[in-house]
């Protein structure tokens, strides 16, 4: 097991051209006072407001001015995988537009698609422009890939119109970005195991029992997990997505697959994030296609597969996580905490079949001591997000 990395605190800060470009050096100034090593990335919009060299002069980190990317081939590269942290202070309805939608057209836009680090942006505009339809849409997809957005606040806006689009205020930027960095920093640099997806148990040559599981909470999980600096092993059943943020993935198919490779990856793993859907039973796999006219003669014998997360908490290290997932159609919370207990869990998380393949769901996620976290209508991100919550928390418990 590992133990999270004192490495430096290094931040990215992005600045883009609106009129509240000005309070990033405030933020700037408080983040270097506080410890952190900042690099500053600058659009062509950002200097239409403040020169490179009032950030220079600021900041203990690089500074780079718009048009700079193209100075070394990599430098988009070697930004997103320094900065633990983004940070988009201010964030114009132009290039909260283009990261939604995945252009990456500039230095700033390009760091962003190559980073798998958490990512927080602090929109400023016109009120207008920030309840337009476009901006909406890419708020709340940008929420939904992991994105944490600070809201503006009502008010005076520099143009003269009232209403949203208020820079938010600097303290409530700040918290955030420590309340991030705290998460990072109690995460980074541990094994995390993400079990992911369905099982496929072989009747014949062409047909299988599995389950409707989409795999998109694993996915989820694995995301969230890379976003805290995590070392991230995935376990996955077959699934139609086979692009997974991980540093390691392993593909799977049957129950017992599924068993091997966790017992493969568990010993030295420090939290167990066990999302999949497994089969309860198995089958004899018949040789060759069952054909109609043999029908008759042909009977599903069903033997029960391992409980995977069982066994895996009856080995249980000290200091090791575990989280379950239990999928109940009655008694979701009562089922859910002796499932907890059963299985020697920390955390499990309560969710229902209609949580299956959609992207917005409601989920519990249940403590030890069964106080609860109510998550309703929430994208399955955000119930990852909230999942490293729990787990930093515990982790910090036991520090
Ligand atoms: N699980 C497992 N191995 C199994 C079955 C389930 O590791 N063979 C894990 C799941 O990944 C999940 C937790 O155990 O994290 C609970 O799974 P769930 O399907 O809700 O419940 P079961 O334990 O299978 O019990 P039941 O089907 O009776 O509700």
């Amino acid at each position: 097991m590992r133990k999270s990395s004192n490495l430096e605190k290094r931040i990215l800060l992005g600045v883009t051209g609106s009129v509240a470009a000005f309070r990033s050096l405030e933020l700037l100034r408080k983040l270097v006072k506080n410890g952190f090593v900042v690099d500053v990335v600058l659009t062509e919009g950002a200097e239409l407001f403040l020169t490179p060299l009032s950030f220079t002069s600021l900041t203990n980190g690089n500074v780079y001015p718009s048009g700079s990317g193209y100075l070394t081939p990599f430098a988009h590269l070697d930004l997103a995988k320094g900065s633990q942290l983004i940070v988009v202070c201010p964030a114009t309805a132009n290039t909260l537009n283009k990261i939604a939608n995945g252009i990456a057209d500039n230095l700033l836009t390009s760091v962003l698609i190559a980073s798998t680090a958490r990512k927080i942006v602090c929109p400023a505009m016109n009120v207008n422009m920030y309840r337009s339809q476009q901006v909406q849409d890419s708020l709340k997809k940008l929420r939904n890939m992991g994105y944490i957005v600070i809201e503006p606040q009502k008010g005076q806006l520099a143009c003269g119109d009232e209403g949203e689009g208020k820079l938010a205020p600097l303290e409530e930027i700040f918290a955030t970005i420590m309340e991030s960095s705290e998460e990072i920093e109690l995460i980074q640099g541990l094994k995390v195991l993400v079990v992911s997806g369905p099982t496929r148990e072989w009747i014949d040559e062409v047909r299988f029992i599995s389950n409707a599981s989409s795999g998109l909470m694993g996915t989820a999980l694995a995301a969230e997990a890379k976003s805290l600096g995590a070392e991230v092993v995935f376990i996955t059943g077959p699934c139609e997505n086979r692009f997974y943020l991980a540093d390691k993935i392993l593909y799977v198919e049957s129950a017992k697959d599924m068993y091997d490779a966790v017992m493969q990856e568990i010993d030295d793993a420090d939290v167990l994030v066990m999302a999949a859907a497994v089969a309860d039973f198995t089958v004899r796999k018949h040789k060759g296609k069952v054909k109609k006219e043999d029908i008759e003669k042909f009977t599903l014998e069903l033997e029960p597969t391992v409980d995977i997360l069982r066994e895996a908490g009856s080995r249980k290290k000290n200091g090791q996580i575990f989280v379950g997932f239990s999928l109940e159609t009655d008694n979701l919370l009562d089922n859910a905490l002796t499932k907890l207990k059963k299985k020697n869990l920390d955390i499990i998380v309560a969710n229902s079949p209609e949580s299956f393949s959609k992207d917005i769901t409601n989920a519990t996620i249940i403590r030890k001591d069964g106080t609860q976290v109510d998550l309703e209508k929430v994208s399955k991100r955000k119930i990852a997000m909230e999942v490293f919550k729990e787990v930093a928390r515990l982790r910090k418990l036991s520090r």
